[in-house]
């Protein structure tokens, strides 16, 4: 990884239309998900993401099963590449994930003693957070935890042996490991109103009635052109997320489509246009992360869900990104001219 890590890539020339400029004029970080292998294989997947984002998550490199596969071995070095690869192109690293029931390594699911169990999550947590404070300013810390029907928390080998208590202990360990660190709830089809929207936001009110440190949540957004939530469905979702005080975050973006042909392909830049002009709309959503960089590698490859084409050529839906961003941009700049002395920029938080 040597070739991509401490050294930056050199700037492009000309104006600057990549997603992270029309990102930063419109207050919204945009992100990636990476994975090492590519990154450390192919140039042009280097230059791409340096290019045009402004935010990582690694993909892979920090789930349990990756980064702490037997007790007391840990394996940081793609993590540590990926963590200087941001430092050295000015991106912000989000880590993903501390507590999900996939991508768990063998001997976690051996721990049948719930003392036993609470002791290794609480040691996984601190070692990988404090590690990387300072440097990855925000942390998925649980994610997952509500059911697909949206009946309850889902049952997964922490509930059942910890208990629902499992969820603060998670958030209060990540916190005392780096207090200043962007703390994050993740789940996927709590988009849209629904059973399970409704499961997520009780969820994440009763966490913070109880003085949990949640910061924010990430609605993944695994989405399909034509099919999905309805982008003014998901901007109320984010409204009333916001209004508990949280951050709201898209965090694994990405549009399948059925046929990447010229129609498919301008379907899915409608979708993406549509979504994120619902979506920056609140006011809410400061950072949008798209889950892959090219369809190249993404994990619904089928699907060619993402922004750049498996050359790296950018897609329609590229433009389609730029386009929200902008529109963004223009707003939040008209509504930054003082009105009767009022100056209505974004605040700053965690
Ligand atoms: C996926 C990765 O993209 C794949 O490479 C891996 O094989 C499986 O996990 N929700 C999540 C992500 O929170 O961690 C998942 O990532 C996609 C679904």
């Amino acid at each position: 990884m040597t070739a991509t890590g401490a050294r930056p890539l050199r700037p492009a020339e000309g104006p600057d239309d990549s997603l992270r400029a029309a990102g930063q004029a419109a207050g919204c970080r945009i992100g990636a998900a990476v994975d090492h292998a590519a990154l450390a294989g192919d140039p042009r997947y280097a230059a791409t993401l340096a290019r045009e984002f402004d935010a990582l998550t690694p993909e892979n490199a920090v789930k349990w099963a990756e980064v702490h596969p037997a007790p007391g071995a840990w394996r940081f070095g793609p993590a540590d590449d990926l963590v200087a690869f941001a430092e050295a192109h000015a991106m912000r690293v989000k880590g993903h994930v501390l507590v999900w029931h996939e991508q768990l390594p063998a001997w976690v699911g051996a721990l049948a003693a719930p003392g036993a169990l609470r002791r290794a999550l609480e040691d996984h947590i601190r070692t990988l957070v404090s590690r990387y404070a300072g440097r990855v300013t925000a942390w998925d810390v649980v994610n997952e935890a509500v059911d697909d029907a949206g009946s309850g928390l889902r049952s997964t080998l922490f509930l059942e042996r910890l208990g629902p208590g499992y969820l603060a202990a998670a958030f209060h360990a990540a916190r005392a490991a780096d207090p200043r660190a962007r703390l994050l709830y993740n789940d996927y089809g709590a988009e849209a109103p629904g059973a399970k929207a409704d499961r997520v936001h009780a969820l994440l009110g009763a966490l913070l009635d109880a003085d949990v440190p949640v910061d924010g949540v990430g609605l993944q957004c695994h989405l399909a052109a034509g099919a999905g939530p309805r982008p003014a469905a998901v901007a109320r979702t984010v409204r009333r997320l916001a209004a508990l005080g949280l951050r709201v975050e898209l965090s694994e973006l990405d549009v399948g489509v059925r046929a990447g042909d010229r129609e498919g392909l301008r379907a899915q830049a409608a979708a993406y246009r549509a979504l994120l002009d619902a979506c920056l709309s609140t006011g809410c959503v400061d950072a949008i992360t798209v889950w892959g960089v090219s369809d190249g590698h993404s994990w619904r490859r089928r699907e060619a869900p993402l922004l750049f084409d498996p050359e790296y050529a950018r897609k329609p839906a590229h433009g389609g990104v730029l386009a929200a961003l902008r529109g963004r941009a223009r707003h939040a700049a008209a509504s930054l001219v003082p009105r009767g002395g009022e100056s209505r920029g974004m605040q700053g938080s965690r």
